[in-house]
């Protein structure tokens, strides 16, 4: 388990960053994750900038495209020293090798390749959705399961997946398969357009590996009063 909880950075721009980064103590490392949003409008520089400060990287991207435009992809991505990376397990077990293989060419000497991990249906899918749009006849919990062990059968380190989808897909891959959980809320929080969340500390008991949080941190007046309190209810050190 990553003792961090990792900070959904879901803002525009640079400025509007920097300036939530003054509410936490400069020697702090933290584990941020820059979206297409905030990617798109910075480039590659905001990841350089922000692992200057010390911070480790998600690069949620979500990339989805032939192997080979999806490998060379990753190996420029890897040259960015970011800790973890997403492709859609849609683009299928070839895609999701090509992708390992340009992580692990791109990895700069001496450094750790960054982790892998696979989304499975989005979880804004609803099934009937799944089932109209992708004409998968399957139930969506039998996707989300067949999908991590294509994950898995290409090598990648994990998933992405809702908090109550942990322990089913460590049973159908394995148990050190990484999961990494959104739709977290501190209890008693705003749920906003998050539909099953869960708290950090069901997460922690469910098996989650990483959880991800945005705006109960951004939005918080105390953003980094915020963050402890999260990080300790996910470390099972409650006050
Ligand atoms: O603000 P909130 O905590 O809901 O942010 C969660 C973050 O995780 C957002 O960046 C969102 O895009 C992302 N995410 C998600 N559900 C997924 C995959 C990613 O909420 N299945």
């Amino acid at each position: 388990m990553n003792t961090r909880p990792i900070i959904a950075l879901d803002f525009p721009n640079r400025t509007d960053v920097e300036s939530f980064l003054t509410n936490f103590p400069k020697d702090e490392s933290l584990f941020v994750k820059i979206g297409m949003e905030l990617f798109y409008q910075e480039g590659p520089e905001i990841v350089r900038w922000l692992k200057s400060l010390g911070h480790d990287v998600f690069l949620d991207l979500k990339l989805h495209d032939i192997p080979n435009t999806v490998e060379m992809a990753m190996r420029r991505l890897a040259g960015l020293g970011i800790d973890l990376t997403c492709v859609h397990a849609a683009g299928g077990v070839q895609m999701m090798e090509a992708a390992l293989n340009g992580l692990k060419k791109g990895t700069p000497e001496g450094q750790k390749r960054p982790l892998l991990l696979a989304i499975t249906q989005l979880t804004s899918t609803s099934e009937e959705q799944m089932h109209e749009d992708q004409l998968i006849e399957v139930s969506l919990e039998e996707s989300v399961i067949h999908y991590a062990q294509c994950a898995a059968k290409a090598g990648l380190d994990g998933v992405v997946s809702s908090a109550w989808e942990v322990a089913q897909i460590k049973e159908a891959t394995r148990p050190e398969f990484i999961s990494l959980t959104p739709g977290i809320r501190p209890a008693g929080s705003e749920v906003g357009d998050q539909k099953r969340v869960v708290t950090p500390g069901k997460a922690r008991e469910i098996g989650s590996n990483f959880i991800v949080i945005g705006r109960p941190i951004t939005q918080s007046e105390t953003p980094y009063e915020t963050y402890v309190q999260i990080k300790n209810e996910w470390n099972g050190e409650q006050k």
